[in-house]
Parts: C-alpha cells; sequence; structure tokens
C-alpha cells in the first residue's frame, strides 16, 4: 500500500531488537517528517522492544516469546500502543499496512512473517538472508505475484542493487561480492578450528549480532549471500564471484561485456543501505559514516579459501544441488552456530556438523521449494537431526 508522498512513508521493523533493528530505528526516528513506525517486533527482549515502540511512538509491538506479553503489555500500558505476542502478534505487525517492512530477524525464524508482510501486499526491505536461502523460491514468486521489488538491506547485495543493468542482463558476465575475510582471515587452518567464541566475536569492520557474526568469521555469511544474491538477480549461478577486500569498502561490483566494472563503495554502515532503501526510489539525507578515500589509504583484494573455511563450499555446494538443500544447510548452521555458542562444538566442528546433516539428508535436499510446509518441515528436521549428531 502506498501512502501520498507528502505524507511520512509508514515502516515496520521485525527484529527491532537487534542491530539491524536498532540502525533502522535510528534512520527512521532522526527523520520524523518523512518516517513514522507503525509496528516493531522483537523475540523476548520487551524491555528494550517497549522503549523503542514509546521513543517512536508506534502503533504496534509485538513479541514472538508468548510468555513475555504480560511484561510487554504492562510496559506499554497507557501508551495507546498495542501489543501482541506469539506467531499470531508477529503475523499482525507485518500484514499490518505499511509502505516498507523492515525484515530484521535473524535466522529460519523470519520466513513466516516475511512471506506475511508480501502476502500482504507491503513493500519488503530484507535484511533476513535466511528468509531467501531457505524459501528463495516462493518469496521471490509471491513477490511477483505483487508485482513488489524485494529492496536488499544486505550491504553487499543493496549494493548489487544500486548498480545492475537490468535491462543489459545479457550483457553481465560477472557478479561479484566482496568479503571482510572476518577475523581469521590470515590464520592456520588448525588454529581457526580451535577459535574461541570470543574471538570468533570480534569482527574487524562490522557490530552486528551474534550468528552473523560467527557465520562471518566461519565464511558461512558469504555463502548465503551468494545463495541470497542468485534469488534476487537473475543471472547464472556460475556468474557470482565471492573476492576477500578485507577493508569492506566496495560492497558489490558487476562486470559487464564491454570491459566495463561497476563497483559501489561505501563506509561500513549499516545504516546506508537501510537508508537506500527507506528513501527508495528517492535518495534521502542520512547521518551515516561517510568514505574518505585519501585516509584509507589503499585498498586490497584475495581469492577466498575454501579449504580454511569450509562453510563457504558447503553453501556453495548447497546452492548448486538447489531443492530443499539450502534450507537443510541453513538449519544445521543455526543449530551448529548456536552449539558453538554455547561451548558444546569447536569452531571447526560447524563445518562438520553442517556437512553431516547435509550428507544425511541428500533425498530430502533434492525436494523442490514447493511450499511453506514443506521448507518449515525440513527445517525442523534438519534442526532435530542436527541436535542429535552433536551429541
Ligand atoms: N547486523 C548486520 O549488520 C547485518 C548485515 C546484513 C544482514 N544482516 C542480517 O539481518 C538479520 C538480522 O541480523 P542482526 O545482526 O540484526 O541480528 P540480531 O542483532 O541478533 O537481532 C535479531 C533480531 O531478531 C529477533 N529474533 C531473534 N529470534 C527470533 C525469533 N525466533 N522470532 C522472532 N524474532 C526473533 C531478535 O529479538 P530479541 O532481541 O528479542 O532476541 C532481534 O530483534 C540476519 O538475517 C542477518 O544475517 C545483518
Amino acid at each position: 500500500m502506498s501512502l501520498q508522498s507528502s505524507e511520512p512513508k509508514m515502516i515496520s521493523i521485525l527484529g527491532a531488537t537487534g542491530s539491524v533493528g536498532e540502525s533502522s530505528l535510528d534512520i527512521v526516528c532522526s527523520d520524523p517528517e518523512r518516517y513514522q513506525i507503525r509496528a516493531l517486533t522483537a523475540h523476548r527482549n520487551v524491555d528494550k522492544l517497549a522503549e523503542a515502540a514509546r521513543l517512536s511512538k508506534a502503533d504496534y509491538a509485538a513479541v514472538a516469546d508468548e510468555a513475555s506479553y504480560g511484561r510487554l503489555k504492562e510496559l506499554l500500558s497507557g501508551t495507546g500502543i498495542e501489543v501482541g505476542a506469539g506467531e499470531i502478534g508477529l503475523e499482525h505487525a507485518a500484514t499490518l499496512p505499511a509502505d516498507i517492512v523492515i525484515g530484521a530477524i535473524v535466522g529460519a525464524a523470519g520466513i513466516k512473517p516475511t512471506m506475511a508482510a508480501l502476502k500482504a501486499g507491503n513493500q519488503l526491505a530484507l535484511a533476513n538472508k535466511e528468509t531467501l536461502v531457505c524459501a528463495g523460491d516462493l518469496v521471490m514468486a509471491e513477490a511477483r505475484r505483487q508485482d513488489l521489488r524485494i529492496l536488499p538491506v544486505d550491504s553487499e547485495h543493496n549494493a548489487i542493487f544500486q548498480i545492475f543493468d537490468e535491462a543489459n542482463i545479457d550483457e553481465i558476465d560477472e557478479v561479484t561480492i566482496t568479503a571482510s575475510g572476518g577475523p581469521f582471515r590470515t590464520w592456520a587452518q588448525a588454529d581457526i578450528e580451535k577459535a574461541t567464541a570470543e574471538q570468533a566475536l570480534k569482527h574487524p569492520n562490522w557490530d552486528m549480532g551474534a550468528k552473523i557474526t560467527i557465520d562471518s568469521a566461519s565464511m558461512m555469511n558469504k555463502g548465503l549471500e551468494v545463495i541470497e544474491a542468485h534469488h534476487l538477480y537473475a543471472v547464472r549461478q556460475d556468474k557470482f564471484k565471492v573476492v576477500v577486500h578485507p577493508q569492506s569498502i566496495i560492497h558489490g561490483m558487476v562486470s559487464y561485456s564491454d570491459g566495463s566494472v561497476l563497483a559501489h563503495l561505501a563506509a561500513p554502515d549499516m545504516r546506508t543501505p537501510i537508508a537506500h532503501c527507506l528513501a527508495w526510489p528517492e535518495r534521502a539525507a542520512a547521518k551515516t559514516k561517510r568514505l574518505d578515500l585519501i585516509a584509507l589509504g589503499q585498498m586490497t583484494f584475495e581469492a577466498p579459501d575454501p579449504v580454511r573455511f569450509p562453510c563457504l563450499q558447503l553453501a556453495l555446494d548447497a546452492m548448486k544441488a538447489g531443492g530443499n538443500m539450502p534450507n537443510i544447510m541453513n538449519a544445521a548452521n543455526e543449530i551448529a552456530v548456536a552449539a558453538f555458542l554455547e561451548g558444546e562444538i569447536t569452531f571447526g566442528g560447524i563445518a562438520s556438523l553442517v556437512e553431516a546433516v547435509m550428507t544425511k539428508m541428500d533425498g530430502d535436499g533434492g525436494l523442490p521449494v514447493s511450499s511453506l510446509d514443506l521448507v518449515l518441515e525440513l527445517d525442523q528436521k534438519a534442526r532435530q537431526l542436527a541436535l542429535e549428531l552433536k551429541s
């Protein structure tokens, strides 16, 4: 639904208490003439959710964890802000009429609310890459049905969005996604395998939620991003390339058949792609970090190393296999990352566990992404198997 351009755009944020959620609130709340908050959601961080809802004067706030409903209601009593909880609460937040719904939930938990937002005809700005990894075929089909673009919040995909010449798609030779290489870029394989959570959580360039930070350290994040990109941009799988670029200044590049290479540059600040999505198709000023090339001095590039970072290769293998294999791989990875953070498996154990689940569920992986029910069923099956195999 689109409101008149003179009125503020109504924005809902699914996953408002996370890293992307906070950056989104920062952009929205710093320009009240342009943006207003419709709905906010969280998992169980009710205090932070209630504070954000009060400050942003949201119409509606919902918490996924039903046990936290009472506390949320209490915190927001007398404010006029409606509250909800559980799957129904999140669905309500996603489907309230809004100009843009920002999908910033982490993991496959974002699939249902994301699909609900799209089915309601709400324009989606999507950070939650796992939704595209697991159910990309369904999400893209629904977006086409609704005649909506998925606006990519992920910095690499947003970069590509800005330089991708759709009118000349046949002349695109390569689409390059850059990777910082994470904290273990220069480490020996044996050291990476026994890295601690504290070491893995120290990302050199970005301040992000725990799950994506671990995925960045293992380079699973880059694999997830290639799968995400292949759903968003209709070029052949083998045209997507990963280049390690430790400074995280170039976020994406598109190479054309005449030798031209378009690159998108920006200082590493998630508020930049968020601001781009919120203002699209216009541009609007936003208080973001600025790029100073002289101060930066140099940019360097390296090939990724699939031997030291096997998760990247596993994700590329899953994409090649197609069907539900990326979904299965993602579920196994979510369990493996949680287990690593709990100290139950080693860092090297993440890739081993993901690979074991992919191997055992090879048959299921071959099933096409035909329905949301199947995606969610296989997600659960892969999680269960990963939990059994890790113990
Ligand atoms: N952070 C970045 O810079 C960045 C960049 C590009 C893409 N992304 C992608 O954006 C997504 C969010 O990342 P993030 O770093 O912002 O994550 P995060 O900081 O961990 O925040 C995750 C958000 O999702 C909510 N959530 C978690 N589990 C949930 C569940 N089961 N049901 C409903 N809500 C749930 C959390 O609520 P609580 O606070 O209550 O737990 C929180 O609001 C991820 O898919 C990530 O890959 C992130």
